[in-house]
């Protein structure tokens, strides 16, 4: 996709032409259809009147008719909000991109001044949401993509005085991209996407960004005393890895940050087998890995000057006559033993492992990316993800950047008072809690650092969604991958 601006002349439109108008700066709004009258000779005010046009968020007009403009098409949008945020921005790029490709034009241009665009980021955030409306998952049909959906958007032009830099689109770019990996991975179904194919992508992201990779295989993995990842596998038929990628920057390393993600490329439950509808969704349980993967591809080209380590257990949760037992112990990296009372409760495991190794390894900090809990979901529904931390500047600064990227983060406590709920009567410790279940599963996670502190991110609910959202189709959304990008340009 290209992308220009420094022009504001609606005669430079050759596209789909998009103003945007806003019942709180009604006389700019009104100058600015005016202008568009005079340079079509179109009278698109009276058919927006006709029409009960009150230019409310959401409210669209799509016009044919161009005059004497160059324009395919014009598009009117109504913003009726006082003051954009970043977000609405990408929905008003989401919005005009997926109207140009129903009418198959494949260039748009947006008035900026109409859409109040103002600064670098607004204009980043308009970008991105023109690209993550352009996701399809289309590997598994007949048709190819380009049968199935005939138009991109090949341009991107900003009618507006000022010229942006085209690094903006290189960095929107970036981080679609690195979302769209992680889309990818996960609605790929897991008897394709399993732990070896997992290992391969990796392996591709390490090659394509010059990382450094390491592979703990089942041998190394048993060496190690891996118990979690190692019991959680036992009932797969892949074996399982835990693939290690390291980021350097050139230069001054400010600080090290290890990013661990749940790779479950399948739970079916274990012997805790799921009922019902729960089992359907569960190749999206890998959601935590395609996260930290995506953020790991995205930082050869954005370059932040903090070094990234990316750990990442892949296994299958398979019912077999392997599979783990009830009332079993592991025997965790860490030295911790495990009680294992529901074989469903598979993620703090291979985590546990992970998030050791990582701190045996020494860094700052560890922030994990896991599908961990259903009663995330039942607490904070499909929007918002879990986000546990005890340092609340970080925190805030998560839910900011959060809240700036289109992705909502909402605190959980790490609650010490529940903490006993995790004793057990044979080991160190049981792999459940009493109620409060994303709560547990993250007390749980924290009984595996001793010093180095953990900012846990339970994405159950956003990681897959069974209805499209603004700018992602059915399934995968990629969340998290924009946030921690930006988290680690932001170190
Ligand atoms: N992978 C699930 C959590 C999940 C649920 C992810 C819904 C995405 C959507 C996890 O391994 C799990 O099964 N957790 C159990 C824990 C329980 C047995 C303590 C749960 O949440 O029910
Ligand atoms: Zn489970
Ligand atoms: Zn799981």
């Amino acid at each position: 996709m290209k992308f220009v601006s420094g022009s504001k002349d609606l005669k430079q439109s050759k596209g789909l032409l998009v103003l945007v108008v806003s019942p709180q700066e009604l006389k700019k709004s009104i100058s600015l259809l005016k202008e568009l009258e005079k340079k079509s000779g179109v009278k698109y005010s009276q058919s927006l009147k006709r029409e009960g046009f009150s230019a409310k968020s959401g409210e669209s007009s799509f016009f044919k008719e161009t005059g004497s403009l160059k324009s395919k098409a014009v598009l009117i949008l109504g913003a009726d909000k006082k003051k954009k945020e970043l977000e609405d921005f990408r929905k008003l790029g989401a919005t005009a991109s997926k109207t140009a490709r129903s009418y198959k034009i494949d260039s748009l241009d947006f008035v900026a001044e109409s859409a109040g665009i103002a600064s670098a980021e607004e204009v980043q955030a308009l970008l991105e949401g023109v690209l993550l409306t352009e996701y399809q998952f289309t590997k598994y049909r007949k048709k190819t993509r380009q049968q199935f959906d005939q138009t991109t958007v090949r341009s991107v032009q900003l009618l507006s005085r000022k010229k942006y830099t085209s690094q903006l689109l290189k960095r929107s770019k970036a981080l679609v991209e690195a979302t769209d990996l992680a889309r990818d991975l996960v609605n790929i179904p897991a008897s394709d996407c399993n732990p070896s194919y997992m290992t391969r992508q990796a392996k591709k992201v390490a090659k394509d960004g010059k990382l450094k990779v390491q592979v703990y295989d089942l041998a190394k993995l048993k060496k190690m005393k891996a118990g979690g990842i190692l019991g959680v596998s036992r009932g797969g038929n892949d074996t399982p890895r835990l693939v290690k990628l390291t980021y350097r920057p050139k230069g001054a390393i400010k600080k090290v940050i290890s990013l661990v993600g749940k790779g479950v490329t399948f739970d079916t439950g274990g012997l805790s087998i799921k009922t019902g509808g729960h089992m359907n969704e569960m190749k999206c349980d890998m959601a935590g890995s395609a996260v930290v993967l995506g953020a790991m591809s995205a930082l050869a080209e954005l370059k932040p000057s903090v070094e990234v380590r990316a750990y990442i257990p892949l296994v299958e949760n398979m019912v077999s006559e392997k599979s783990v037992l009830l009332g079993d112990v592991l025997h965790m990296l860490s030295g911790k033993t495990v009680e294992i009372l529901n074989t469903d409760a598979e993620g703090r495991l291979i985590l546990a492992d992970a998030i050791a190794l990582a701190e045996k390894d020494s860094c700052d900090e560890i922030i994990d990316f896991a599908t961990l809990t259903g009663a995330c979901v039942v607490a904070l529904g499909d929007d918002y993800a879990g986000l546990f931390c005890n340092d609340e500047k970080k925190a805030a600064k998560i839910i900011d950047m959060g809240k700036d990227c289109g992705e909502l983060f909402w605190r959980l406590p790490f609650a010490e008072e529940y903490r006993g709920h995790l004793k057990s009567s044979v080991a160190d410790i049981k792999n459940i809690g009493e109620g409060a279940g994303a709560i547990a599963a993250a007390l749980f996670l924290s009984e595996f650092v001793e010093k180095t502190p953990l900012t846990h991110i339970d994405i159950a609910g956003p990681a897959f969604r069974s209805k499209p959202t603004e700018y992602s189709p059915i399934g995968a959304t990629g969340f998290g991958v924009r946030t921690i990008v930006e988290y680690l340009m932001s170190l």
